[in-house]
């Protein structure tokens, strides 16, 4: 069976999402991605993302901490290397490094794809994270997810060789390169020439292809990827349809009864955190900017979502939504 994975993504994925999608369709996915925690300088985790991080908020993964992997975001050897005692002492069995982050505020601080720039510089920082985790004798999983370059596709080949380097236990591929942000067509030529330089260099890490996958249309690609990938990273695409990586499996389609309960579920699951009304309607506003191409023909329906400012009008607003779609 195909692997697929629950990408990270920064303000989405955090422990509500992961759970209730979990508990809803996590059959077909193999392992879900915290979206990246910060390792500062000073050594210190903001107060909002240890709580993501910590399991007692994620029961639906008490048993099965393994399929869960806590994303780092640093820019030094030394913080990384702390980040992943904390993340080890927390039950994680997989850290995994963000060298794919576009964002100008995270690359000025050299973290993210800042990080694909200088390649004497992370090739020291890689080498010196696996060595002082070889001789501590610490058998916690590394994994990176990186991008094909910064500004150009055949800087892949210089980070393919560098990575190659190392005991790594998986490198997830985001098949563009820092400019491209998430836009256009991922690079596919590129990303295969990256793995096959990435082999020929002695790499033996299992690879992971992440880019663009929205539905089953796109099969066809991921049956022509597997030569070159042993899992797909879903990202955008099931933010869209949560059931997607089931219906790539072969499965049922996503119900319009699915989809309402799974969004109820994750509203009052976000009250946990976000006690006021209009500040959790917000936060689900997110989810709703990825719902529209499903619910194209109720711009009308959409637009009172989007206005509604109390739980009451929220639910309306939704209810009448799923209503005038009329789809079971
Ligand atoms: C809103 C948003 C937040 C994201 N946050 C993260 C993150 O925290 N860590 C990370 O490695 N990638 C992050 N990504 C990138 C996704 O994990 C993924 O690589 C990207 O969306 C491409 O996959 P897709 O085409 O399937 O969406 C984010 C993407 C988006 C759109």
């Amino acid at each position: 069976m195909t692997r697929y994975y629950f990408a990270p993504m920064e303000g989405i994925t955090q422990y509500p999402l992961r759970n209730i999608h979990n508990e809803m369709f996590g059959s077909t996915i193999a392992k879900y991605y915290t979206p990246f925690i910060t390792a500062t300088h000073n050594f210190h985790f903001k107060k909002r993302e240890k709580r993501d991080a910590l399991f007692e908020n994620s029961p639906s993964f008490a048993e099965q901490k393994e399929r869960v992997v806590a994303q780092i975001m640093a820019g030094r050897a030394d913080t990384f290397l702390w980040a992943k005692d904390e993340m080890k002492k927390l039950g994680y069995k997989e850290v995994n490094l963000n060298l794919g982050c576009p964002a100008p505020t995270v690359v000025n601080r050299h973290k993210g794809a800042g990080l694909l720039l200088d390649t004497e510089y992370l090739d020291g920082m890689l080498s010196e994270i696996f060595e002082k985790t070889k001789e501590a004798e610490d058998d916690i999983d590394i994994s990176l997810k990186c991008r094909l370059g910064f500004y150009d596709e055949e800087e892949a080949i210089d980070l393919m060789k560098i990575f190659a380097k190392l005991p790594l236990s998986e490198l997830v591929i985001h098949a563009r390169v820092r400019e491209d942000y998430y836009r256009g067509e991922p690079r596919i030529d590129a990303f295969k020439n990256a793995v096959r330089i990435y082999r020929e260099s002695g790499g033996t890490a299992p690879i992971c292809y992440n880019g663009n996958i929205f539905s089953k249309d796109d099969l066809g690609f991921i049956e022509e990827l597997k030569e070159y990938a042993d899992s797909f990273m879903l990202g955008r695409g099931i933010i869209e349809n949560p059931a997607l990586s089931r219906e790539l499996s072969g499965g049922q389609e996503l119900t319009n009864a699915e989809l309402k309960e799974y969004l109820k579920r994750l509203y009052f699951a976000y009250s946990d955190f976000i006690p006021e009304d209009r500040n959790l309607i917000f936060k689900m506003l997110e989810h709703w900017a990825f719902l529209t191409k499903r619910f194209e023909n109720n711009e009308k329906e959409l637009k009172a979502i989007r206005k509604s400012r109390s739980e009451g009008e929220y639910f309306a607003a939704v209810n009448s939504l799923f209503s005038a779609d009329g789809r079971p």
